[in-house]
């Protein structure tokens, strides 16, 4: 198929695929190459307690809307068939807030979880939860392996909700788990990274291509930090209740423009088979 053809047939599929578009995500879809999605989107959604005092609101309100912008994101990731998103909906370091917004997140997970799990199974969403889940209130225990449950024969995107989830506290759990086993087996071994890959939370899931962050801030806050060893990261200033559907597509086409290496050179750079091979380039 010529390329411009090629290229409109993906364009009405990327429509076709998330139904109804404003004039704006239209111009955006028609930019957008289907072929090279990422696999695995991981998203910090931050700025619900800005977005609230912004408005005079309390902070809870931030979190509310929170809720729908990733109602937004699940279902546009799904229906553009993504692989898997994970979105860090509670930190281990989120205990540290006051009692109440604790108790507010923990009810707005459990409501979340009964109102939204038929939708989910519906659309043939899995569902995963990635963290130290024993830690959590029983009855959000009960709601989130329910999911789990439900959702585990479903062959479509895997929705990852990390919860009570630390990067360190991932990386020192797979490597208990690795411990655990060998000296079940009575045989101590050197520990290879794929073998480590295998006990974190994200076994079986393509690492994330693309690390999304709202609200500002340019850190990592110990996510998913084995994983994003060559994810692309985008920042940006949106706060996660203002998160819309164009501005996951923005942050869909900015990953388009990126060149990833992993290490290699660029193709402009690739010696010729004649010429000696340069320094690397990271
Ligand atoms: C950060 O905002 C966000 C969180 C602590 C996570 C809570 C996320 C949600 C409620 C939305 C998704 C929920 C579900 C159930 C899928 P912040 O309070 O740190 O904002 P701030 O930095 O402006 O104070």
């Amino acid at each position: 198929m010529p390329n411009s053809k090629r290229h409109r047939t993906l364009q009405v599929a990327a429509s076709e695929l998330l139904g109804t578009v404003s004039a704006e995500e239209a111009r955006l879809l028609a930019a957008l190459d289907l072929q090279r999605l990422p696999r695995h989107i991981a998203i910090i959604m931050d700025g619900n307690g800005r977005w609230a005092q912004r408005r005079h609101l309390p902070r809870v309100a931030g979190h509310r809307a929170g809720v729908q912008s990733a109602r937004t994101a699940i279902e546009t990731c799904a229906r553009l068939k993504l692989e898997a998103l994970t979105l860090y909906a509670f930190s281990v370091e989120n205990w540290r807030r006051p009692k109440s917004e604790i108790d507010f997140l923990m009810q707005l997970l459990r409501e979340y979880l009964r109102r939204e799990l038929p939708l989910i199974h519906k659309n043939n969403i899995r569902f995963r939860v990635l963290g130290r889940i024993d830690e959590l209130p029983a009855s959000v225990q009960r709601e989130v392996r329910e999911a789990v449950e439900v959702t585990s024969r479903n062959t479509g995107m895997i929705l990852a909700l990390a919860l009570n989830y630390g990067g360190r506290a991932e990386i020192v759990d797979a490597v208990n788990s690795i411990l655990a086993e060998q000296r079940a087996a009575h045989a101590p071994e050197q520990v290879q990274e794929s073998q480590l890959a295998r006990h974190l939370y994200t076994a079986g899931m393509p690492e994330p291509d693309l690390l999304i962050r709202t609200s500002g801030e340019m850190r990592v806050s110990n996510f998913l930090l084995w994983q994003i060893a060559y994810a692309e990261i985008y920042f940006t200033e949106t706060l996660w209740p203002d998160f819309s559907r164009p501005c996951l597509i923005e942050a869909l086409l900015e990953f388009q423009k990126r060149e990833r290496r992993y290490g290699a050179l660029r193709e402009s750079e690739q010696p010729s088979p004649a010429a000696p091979v340069g320094a690397s380039a990271r």
